[in-house]
């Protein structure tokens, strides 16, 4: 069970009755996903992840924010084994990124994994073409819409319509779960399976969170209230195990765009110690007291034990409030339950400001100025 050092008055009341607008949300579906997920999706999963282990050294991963974060992050974290490598493409605009991933990719047997839940997102869409190409040139039309696997909208959108129409296995991100509340879905599933993450686990760790974590979340949530009422504006999540990096990334994606809208919100930064107690370390110690931490405390050994100890000495000595969140273990089961915690903290939050957690149009407004240049 997840467990917090500090304590917040909360109001079970209130709590209750923002949890069920969450439940009512049309984008609520990610509240009871883990008891309710489609069993025929979720052994369609399975197979698919066999038959890319069967036939591929690499699966190429693409996809960005919602559509890829998340399950590099439990992938990362948790280095699972297989003889299946990831490969990501498609998080940037960058052809040099582009390059090296089709480069490594080389002449080894591979898949390629499209995860887009709009199916018009530009940078998923180029990174898609070009290994498509790659694909085709390797194993004719056939062989390579074989190995090509779409999770996108079940109904509408481009990447639905190609899949549709070349006949790649398709698995659905729901209609009612957003990109960023969407680890838990096909989203992240099938490439968590391939990797060798034990998906079932997964759940399972989410599933008991359906009811142990409610309580913590809404302290966690309360606090952050508090502390934001106190003019506390920035969130450094602090980890303590540098394979952790990606998940501190899908925290601040979480956060960010879910609170950040209508001037107001959180701003979620992240560091991994001790390594970045020796650089941002001395900002968070001695700069402006503007900023509150957020420690994950995961089971670690002896010695970043003692340095999770001196941390919370020393920032809260520094006047910083520090909340402790600690993991019950670091394993599939561990992660599960944390990803619940965070997603539903998160919602709460952004429901006590009064902004909506499950729109994003801030990214609406890049993505229609960059079609606007790319036209020019
Ligand atoms: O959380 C979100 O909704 C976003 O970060 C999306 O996941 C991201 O913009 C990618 O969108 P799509 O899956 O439609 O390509």
């Amino acid at each position: 069970m997840i467990k917090l050092n500090f304590n917040s008055e909360i109001d079970k009341k209130g709590g209750a009755k923002l949890l069920k607008e969450i439940a009512m949300d049309p984008m609520g579906g990610w509240l009871m996903l883990p008891k309710e997920i489609d069993t025929g999706e979720f052994v369609r999963i399975k197979e698919a992840a066999k038959e890319i282990r069967d036939s591929s050294e690499y699966l190429v991963c693409i996809g960005i924010g919602g559509s890829y974060l998340g399950h590099r992050a439990i992938i990362e974290a948790l280095r699972p084994q297989s003889e299946t490598k990831i490969i990501y493409a498609g998080n940037s605009l960058s052809k040099r990124e582009l390059d090296w991933a089709l480069d490594k990719v080389g002449d080894h047997d591979f898949s390629v994994n499209v995860i887009s839940k709009s199916g018009t997102t530009l940078e998923p869409a180029i990174a898609f073409a070009a290994f498509k190409e790659k694909l085709i040139q390797k194993y004719g039309e056939e062989g390579a819409y074989q190995r090509m696997y779409a999770t996108t909208d079940a109904k509408k959108g481009a990447l639905h319509d190609e899949a549709a129409a070349c006949g790649y296995k398709m698995f659905v991100v729901p209609d009612n779960i957003g990109g960023r509340y969407s680890v838990l879905t096909a989203v992240g599933l099938l490439p968590m399976a391939v990797a060798g993450v034990d998906v079932d686990k997964l759940l399972e760790g989410a599933s008991d969170a359906i009811e142990t974590a409610v309580e913590p979340a809404l302290r966690y949530a309360t606090m952050r209230f508090s502390l934001d009422g106190r003019r506390y504006d920035t969130e450094i999540f602090a980890s303590f195990e540098p394979a952790t990096m990606y998940f501190n990334e899908w925290l601040k994606q979480l956060f960010g765009e879910s609170e950040g809208k209508d001037k107001r919100g959180i701003l979620p930064d992240s560091v991994i110690y001790s390594t970045d107690l020796h650089s941002l370390g001395q900002y968070i110690q001695d700069g402006r007291r503007n900023l509150f931490e957020t420690i994950i405390d995961y089971p670690t050994d002896e010695m970043n034990a003692k340095v999770v100890k001196a941390v919370q000495m020393a920032h809260a000595e520094g006047g910083i409030p520090v909340l402790t969140i600690g993991v019950p273990s670091f394993d599939e089961k561990g992660f599960g339950e944390l990803i619940y915690f965070f997603e539903l903290s998160c919602a709460l939050s952004a429901k006590m400001i009064g902004v909506n957690p499950f729109d994003q149009p801030g990214v609406e407004a890049y993505k229609t100025k960059l079609k606007e240049l790319l036209a020019e």
